[in-house]
Order: C-alpha cells, then structure tokens, then sequence
C-alpha cells in the first residue's frame, strides 16, 4: 500500500467528513420521494451543504491554498500555486432519485497541474485516490486499468448533454458510431466515478463532452495512475481537464475509440 502523504489525507478526511451529511441525506430523499414537492430542493441544500464541510475542513488544514468549486466557484488563495477542485455531490440526479451511485471528488492543482485526487462513493464505501508517481487505489487495493484490446469485448461508459439540441444530436451520432463496435455501453450518470472505474478495469473505456473540471480533475490522475490514458475527444494539444472534453481508457481501448469518434 502506497504512503498517504499529508495532502491526500486531508483530502480523505474531508470526503469521510461531507459523506456522512450526504448518507443521512440520502436516506431522507427516499422519505422525500414520494411527497409531492419532491426531493428537489432539498437535494440542493444537501449538496451546497456537503460543499461548506469540504471548504471548511481543507481550509483549515491548508489556509492558503485557492478553490474551484461547483456550488460556490472560485475562491483565490494566498498561495496562487496550490488549488483545491471540488465537487461535493457528483450524481446529483441518481442521488435525487434514490439511485446509489454518486460521490465526492476533490482534486488538487500544483502550478496548473492535478497532482491528487480522491473519488468517494460513501454508499459502496469505495475511496478511490491517488498522488502523481505513487499510484492509484482503492481503499487499500491498487488500481489498474483493464487488459482487454477488443472493443467487441469491452464496457464502454459515457454520458449526455442533457440540454442543447444540437449537442444531443451529436451525442446520437457518437453514440450510434460507438455501440456498431462496442456493444456493451454503460450511462451511469457520475462522470468522477465512470473515470474511477476505467482506473479499476471495471470500464475498459469512457468519452463525455461537456463536462466540468470539478466532474473530471481527481478521476484524471486517479486514472493516469493506474495506466490508464486521457485526452481531448477531438484534439490532443487541448487539455482534457479545463475543457471537460473527455476520452479515457486503457491504452488499446484508448486508441481505438479516438478513432471511432474521429471519424463521425
Ligand atoms: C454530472 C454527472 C453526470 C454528467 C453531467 C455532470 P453533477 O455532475 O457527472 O454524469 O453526465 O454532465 O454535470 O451535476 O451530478 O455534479
Ligand atoms: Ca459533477
Ligand atoms: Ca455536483
């Protein structure tokens, strides 16, 4: 088992910490669920909740250092090298409906770089993390990318834009393209975790567009940790991270679905 540093477990200690609100909370939208009003607004004082536990908790340990995140944007630190990336709640909509697959991600950015990052799924007790050249894992496990090479054989995840018209449309293109050669699709609707399970082997590849850097920042290092290779759908000199323009996967997987999505 890889050492955790005093930054990763900062980063641990604060998913645990805006978990346990989350859980209670889970258990409520259930109740929630079948009231008319709906679980709606209390989703969202859960989450800008779970977000204020996660600022607190690494602001004290880490005064100085800079946040991104999603409910509250960005908070400038004092030490403009060091930034926290923070989604409190990735899943809103499974969590909203009761499903239990959501999580918390942090990340932190060194000089524009991810350096670590954490993916907690509290329902399935999985901590997946990871620092740069220490490796990835999940709770104690280490974590690799799968070994598959055929795309007939593998689990490929994705997710849609869920407004724009003309985004949808490219979507189905995409979509259409991808599942003629690999027909195993998954949409599970947590694009932190989908990136964590390319890392397990449990996906063998993963494309979204669209997303956030609090959606994808902890789950890229989690995933280059673990072998795994990430880029721009449509360009590799772009920054998959700060474009929420995402192709994961293992190394063959990889390739081969850039290739298929190239070609739409
Ligand atoms: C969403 C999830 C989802 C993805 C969306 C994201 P949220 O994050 O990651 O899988 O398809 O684009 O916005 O809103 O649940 O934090
Ligand atoms: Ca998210
Ligand atoms: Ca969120």
């Amino acid at each position: 088992m890889a050492r955790i540093t005093p930054n990763l477990n900062i980063m641990i200690r604060a998913a645990e910490k805006a978990a346990r609100g989350l859980i209670r909370d889970f258990g409520e939208v259930e109740q929630l669920q079948v009231s008319q009003k709906g679980p709606g607004d209390f989703v969202s004082a859960a989450d800008r909740k779970a977000e204020q536990v996660i600022f607190e908790e690494l602001q004290m340990a880490r005064p100085d250092y800079g946040f991104l995140m999603e409910e509250s944007g960005e908070k400038e630190g004092k030490d403009a090298d060091n930034r926290w990336i923070v989604d409190p709640l990735d899943g809103t909509t499974n969590f909203l409906h009761g499903i239990p697959h959501w999580a918390i991600s942090i990340a932190l950015e060194h000089k524009g770089e991810i350096i670590a990052g954490v993916v907690y799924d509290p329902i399935k007790d999985e901590m997946f993390r990871a620092e740069k050249n220490e490796g990835a894992f999940v709770s104690r496990r280490r974590l690799r990318v799968s070994g598959r090479t055929d795309l007939m054989d593998s689990v490929i995840g994705t997710g849609q834009p869920r407004r724009a018209v003309e985004k949808q449309a490219k979507f189905m293109k995409e979509y259409a393209a991808v599942t003629a050669v690999a027909p195993a699709m998954r949409r599970y609707g947590a694009a932190a975790l989908d990136l964590a399970y390319v890392a397990a082997g449990r996906l063998d590849g993963f494309w979204e567009r669209d997303l956030k850097p609090w959606d994808v920042a902890a789950g890229y290092i989690i995933l280059k940790e673990a072998g795994g290779f990430i880029s721009h759908i449509d360009d590799d000199r772009k920054d998959p991270v700060f474009t929420g323009n995402v192709l994961a996967g293992n190394d063959k997987i990889f390739t081969d679905l850039k290739k298929v999505l190239r070609a739409v």
